[in-house]
C-alpha cells in the first residue's frame, strides 16, 4: 500500500526523489502550450476536502489533469456528507466506485491516517492535504522545492518558521522535512502559540524575531488561524503584529539572499506586511506554482511509480 501521510518518517532519499521528480517535471512542461502528460491515463483520483481550501484543492486538480488522471471532486457540503454519513463509509465508497487515489483534507488529526487504515485493502492510495493541526505534507514538499530553487541546496541553512506554531500543520510538517534535508530550524513565536512538546523537535525556539533575521536564509511566515483559538488568542493581535510580523524595516534586517515564504492564505498586515509579500524577495506565488509539480511527482511517485512515498 502506498500513502503520503505525513513528513514525520518521510526519508531524506524518498523526499528528494519527489523533489527531483518535480523538477524535472516542471522542466518538461516549460513553454508548453498544452501542459498534458499521459502518466496517469485511466488513473482516477478524488480529492475530498473537509475543510476549506483554494491552494490544496486547486493544485490537486490541476496536477492531476495534467497528469490525464480522471480528477473528481468531492465536498462535505454537496455529498452524503451532509446527510450524516461517515467518512469510513465515504472512503469505502470512494474505493468502491474505482478511485486509485483520495486526497483528504479534515479537521481532525489524524483523520489521513484512518482513512489509509481502511483503504489499504482496497488498494487505494491516500494524500494527507492537511489533517488538523497534525501534519500537510505536500505544503511542506513545494517549500522545499521552492527554497532548493532560490538557495540551491537546503542542507546547512538556517531557516525560521515565525508565527502561530501551535495550530500548524504546515510547521510541523516543514520541521520534519527541512531537518531530514540538513536544514537547522529556528522556531520564533510566543510561548502562547507554541506547542508543549516542542522541546522534543529537533529545533531551537526563540520568542524575539528582530534577533534572528540577520542570521537567516529564509522566513517562513504562518498565518494566525484565529478559527482554531475558541478563546481569543494573546497577545493581540496589534501586540503579535508589532512582535513577530514581517514589516518592510524587518525584511531589510534580513541577508539580502535571504528568501521569505509563506504558505498561504495570507492576513496582510497581520502577520507580512503588503509591501513584504508583493516583493521580489517574496517566492509566495512561486510557492504556489510550485504545489502543482509537487503533487505531481506525488502522484507519479504513488500512482506510475509502484514506490511507497511514506
Ligand atoms: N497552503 C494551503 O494549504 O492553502 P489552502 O488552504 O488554500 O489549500
Amino acid at each position: 500500500m502506498k500513502h503520503l501521510l505525513a513528513t514525520d518518517g518521510l526519508d531524506a532519499d524518498t523526499a528528494t526523489a519527489v523533489l527531483d521528480t518535480a523538477e524535472e517535471l516542471k522542466h518538461v512542461l516549460l513553454g508548453r502550450e498544452v501542459k498534458k502528460l499521459p502518466t496517469l491515463r485511466g488513473r482516477t483520483v478524488v480529492t475530498m476536502f473537509y475543510e476549506a481550501s483554494t491552494r490544496t484543492r486547486v493544485s490537486f486538480e490541476i496536477a492531476g489533469k495534467w497528469m490525464s488522471a480522471d480528477v473528481i471532486n468531492v465536498s462535505a457540503s454537496g455529498s452524503s456528507v451532509g446527510k450524516g454519513e461517515s467518512l469510513r463509509d465515504t472512503a469505502l465508497t470512494l474505493a468502491a466506485a474505482g478511485a486509485d487515489c483520495v486526497i483528504v483534507r479534515h479537521p481532525a488529526s489524524g483523520a489521513a491516517h484512518r482513512l489509509a487504515g481502511w483503504l489499504t485493502e482496497a488498494g487505494t492510495s491516500v494524500v494527507n492535504a492537511g489533517d488538523g493541526t497534525h501534519e500537510h505534507p505536500t505544503q511542506a514538499l513545494l517549500d522545499a522545492a521552492t527554497l532548493r530553487e532560490r538557495l540551491g541546496d537546503i542542507a546547512g541553512r538556517r531557516i525560521a518558521i515565525v508565527g502561530d506554531v501551535l495550530h500548524s500543520r504546515v510547521a510541523r510538517s516543514n520541521v520534519h522535512l527541512l531537518t531530514t534535508l540538513g536544514a537547522e530550524v529556528v522556531l520564533v513565536a510566543p510561548p502562547t502559540l507554541l506547542p508543549a512538546h516542542v522541546d522534543r523537535w529537533p529545533v531551537t525556539v526563540s520568542h524575539t524575531l528582530d534577533a534572528e533575521l540577520p542570521g537567516l536564509d529564509a522566513v517562513m511566515m504562518l498565518r494566525v488561524q484565529a478559527e482554531r483559538m475558541h478563546g481569543g488568542f494573546f497577545p493581540s493581535a496589534r501586540e503579535y503584529s508589532i512582535a513577530y510580523g514581517l514589516s518592510e524595516a524587518r525584511l531589510r534586517a534580513l541577508p539580502e539572499h535571504a528568501v521569505v515564504l509563506h504558505p498561504g492564505p495570507m492576513l496582510r498586515g497581520m502577520e507580512i506586511a503588503s509591501a513584504v509579500a508583493d516583493s521580489q524577495r517574496a517566492a509566495i506565488t512561486q510557492q504556489v506554482a510550485n504545489g502543482v509539480h509537487v503533487r505531481m511527482a506525488v502522484l507519479y511517485h504513488l500512482l506510475a511509480h509502484e514506490e511507497e512515498v511514506a
